[in-house]
């Protein structure tokens, strides 16, 4: 799906003037402003009820545009930004003074990422081409604070089509959860939110295996709060073994749960509503928000996931899917 010539147009010209634009990246739907307008960025923070201090990854349509947001870039990152840009990777660098506190949460550092999807860049070499060589997007997931983000245009609408004039439509996301982000501006590389760009290929261009460091409380990550990526029906993980017998329990006392299993498959005669996700993280991972949307929906009294495989493939999903059950005050 490509946006017609007309809504390029009218995004560059919203940005320009200040206003929100919500566009997709591989990973999920942005809410982008100008990231050096920090009137523009306020609204961000307005229109997704969001803490003031929680820091916006800039987006920038290439490397180039690096030295303008970022000083003191150590070597290991442009390793990284060679070999994962365009693409799910967010790298936290030292930023230039000039870099507005509302877009870093008035650290010292900044968010950057080059993302890899073709309306995304094309969006940010127009406003790049008007607003300047190395002007940037600033730009969380497009959804409401604390709730799933978006992988299409509709789940945007959903989240806060009330609240934005401009919706750019590229299709569902190729990835389905947010960019992996390393933290670079603290000597070695620090990994504070899994994703699809595992440790292991980090560790093929750095030549060591990075630290995972998830903080639960701090507002230094928002999406590392405990509490994220939630539902508003209950949500809980049982492993596969119990599960069977916790559904049959539900069943008898009249519940309709929404299942969400990716091993286990359907049973004949449950009332549940029961969605298999594929049995890989990649797959997984693509298709966990719109499944967890569809069961907000569907009126179920819980959903009911079947726990992932406690291996480092599936660590990025684990980790959401934990921040989901948190938020949703299930266990
Ligand atoms: O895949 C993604 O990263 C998506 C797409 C739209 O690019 N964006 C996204 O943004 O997930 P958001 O705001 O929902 O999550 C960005 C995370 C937040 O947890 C934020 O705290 C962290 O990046 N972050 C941004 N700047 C930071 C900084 N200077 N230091 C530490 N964490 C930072
Ligand atoms: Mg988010």
């Amino acid at each position: 799906m490509i946006p017609a010539e007309a809504d390029y147009a009218r995004a560059v010209e919203l940005l320009r003037a200040g206003e929100l634009v919500a566009f997709p990246t591989e990973t999920v739907y942005g809410l982008g402003a100008d990231a050096a307008n920090p009137a523009a960025v306020a609204k961000i923070f307005a229109a997704k009820g969001r803490p003031a201090d929680h820091p916006l990854i800039v987006h920038l349509a290439g490397h180039d545009a690096v030295d303008h947001w970022a000083e003191q870039v150590p070597d290991a990152a442009w390793e990284l930004m060679e070999t994962f840009w365009p693409g799910p990777l967010t790298l936290i660098l030292k930023k230039q003074a000039w870099v507005p506190s509302t877009v870093t949460g008035g650290q010292d550092t900044v968010g950057l990422r080059v993302p890899g999807h073709p309306v995304a860049l094309e969006l940010l070499r127009r406003f790049a081409a008007l607003a300047g060589e190395h002007a940037g997007i600033a730009a969380p997931s497009a959804n409401r604070f604390g709730r799933i983000s978006p992988t299409s245009a509709a789940h945007v609408r959903e989240e806060l089509g009330d609240r934005i004039q401009l919706i750019l439509d590229g299709g569902p996301c190729k990835v389905g959860i947010e960019s992996t982000i390393v933290d670079c501006s603290r000597g070695e590389p620090v990994i504070l939110r899994p994703g699809h760009i595992a440790p292991a290929h980090l560790e093929a261009v750095l030549g060591r295996r990075p630290a995972i460091e998830i903080a639960s409380g701090a507002p230094r990550v928002s999406g590392s709060l405990a509490a994220h990526y939630a539902p508003q029906t209950p949500m809980r993980l049982i492993a596969g073994q119990r599960l069977l017998d916790y559904l049959n329990a539900q069943r008898h006392k009249g519940d309709r749960c929404g299942v969400i299993g990716h091993s286990q498959p359907p049973q004949a005669g449950m009332p549940h509503l029961w969605r298999m996700l594929p049995a890989d993280p990649v797959g997984y991972a693509h298709d966990l928000y719109a499944a967890l949307r569809e069961m907000d929906h569907a009126g179920v009294s819980a959903i009911v996931v079947e726990a992932l495989p406690e291996e480092p493939a599936w660590a990025a999903v684990a980790d959401r899917l934990r921040r989901a059950v948190a938020g949703s005050g299930g266990n």
